[in-house]
């Protein structure tokens, strides 16, 4: 940063968004990574190269962050709310056909807490209706599906480097663009809907107004920042699956005789190691876990308010009942507290917290 600081370019486009790009093309194996302001920037940034219309659907998981949501609303789509597996909590592919009209444009997929959905029969699903797949990878990034990186699947994807992640400037994003048809476009709405690459590549004498687009491009400042957690990434990521192997442990013959249940990573993914979470039996016994933890200094959130539940969400549908998976986990499920540099004593507190929880019958 002190670099960055002293370089003269305190601005986009910079040497160390550069890096950052091309170290993340080359983890992800991506053809074309741009770093953005935040995923849900990312997130617009789809919703446009879509040229979505008023009336086309987009369907997204209802188990998911409110802008999987809204970045596809803003460009005046309906959004239909899928329900998610009980087990990952992914989207459900099983239910995604039902969901699928003459209308449907995007497909948004959450890999939730960094483990991948089922990308294998959502693309076969997304190809044959020519429907386009979007990955959110806010929670995923350096995870695999069947040995292939997340993000790579979609026409497009999109990271968070918000401070909650795996790897953070703050605030920040990027988008991975996969369908090589979107690439040109994807420049222009990245650069305020101007040719402006064009520009700094020599191509033109000015930059002037293409097509709609936004200033989604961050200040090289932070890229710096983020150029430092993307080299350590080994590292952050060998920590976080530490932290996660010691909770899932330390946790297993308490959840067991409870009868809470713990995350599930199928064999064929690689998780991102982004969240070690809990579904209680009951919303009581979370809402009492939750309690019961803050009363000894300890910090542990729920996790999604249900997105068609949501004064927005009935705007475009949802209804009680719509997604009755998404429902149940939303009262039931409790985050612990995850982070790169928790130490093994706090989350030997943790734990010894937890398993002093007994629920009521
Ligand atoms: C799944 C998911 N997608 C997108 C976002 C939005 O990320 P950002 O804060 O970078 O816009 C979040 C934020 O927590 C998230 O959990």
């Amino acid at each position: 940063m002190e670099e960055a600081l002293n370089g003269g370019q305190l601005a986009s486009d910079g040497k160390y968004s550069a890096q950052a790009q091309v170290l993340l093309e080359a983890a992800l194996d991506a053809p074309r990574v741009l770093l953005t302001t935040s995923c849900s920037d990312a997130l617009e940034m789809c919703a446009l190269l879509l040229d979505l219309q008023p009336g086309d659907e987009v369907i997204v998981p209802s188990f998911a962050f409110v802008t999987v949501a809204g970045a596809f609303a803003l460009r005046g789509a309906r959004i239909v709310f899928a329900d998610i597996r009980p087990d990952t909590l992914n989207i459900n592919e099983e239910k995604l056909a039902e969901l699928i009209t003459p209308r449907t444009r995007a497909l948004v997929v959450v890999h939730y807490a960094g483990v991948a959905c089922e990308m294998e029969a959502i693309q076969a699903l997304a190809a044959h209706h020519r429907i386009a797949v979007i990955e959110d990878l806010a929670h995923g990034p350096f995870a695999t599906y069947r040995g292939r990186p997340l993000g790579s699947f979609g026409a497009l994807a999109c990271l968070s480097f918000h401070e909650t992640k795996n790897f953070s400037c703050g605030e920040g994003g990027a988008l991975i663009v996969n369908d090589p048809t979107l690439r040109r476009r994807a420049g222009i709405v990245h650069q305020k809907g101007t040719d402006r690459n064009r520009f700094l590549a020599g191509e033109v004498d000015k930059y002037t107004w293409r097509d709609l687009g936004g200033s989604f491009a961050p200040a090289d400042l932070l890229a710096a920042f983020l150029v430092g957690q993307l080299e350590a990434r080994q590292t952050i990521q060998a920590r976080r699956a530490r932290i996660w192997q010691r909770y899932d442990q330390g946790l297993r013959d308490w959840a067991t005789a409870e009868g809470v249940s713990r995350p599930t990573v199928p064999t064929h993914c690689e998780p991102a190691w982004h969240a070690y979470y809990l579904v209680m039996p009951n919303r009581a016994a979370r809402d009492g876990l939750i309690a019961f933890l803050k009363a000894q200094g300890i910090l542990a959130v729920f996790h999604y308010a249900p997105l068609h539940l949501s004064a927005m969400g009935r705007r475009h549908g949802g209804q009680p009942g719509a997604c009755p998976v998404t429902e149940r986990i939303a009262s039931c499920l409790v985050r612990l507290p995850f982070f790169t540099v928790l130490s093994a004593s706090d989350q030997d507190e943790v734990i010894r917290a937890v398993t002093a929880y007994a629920i009521a019958p």
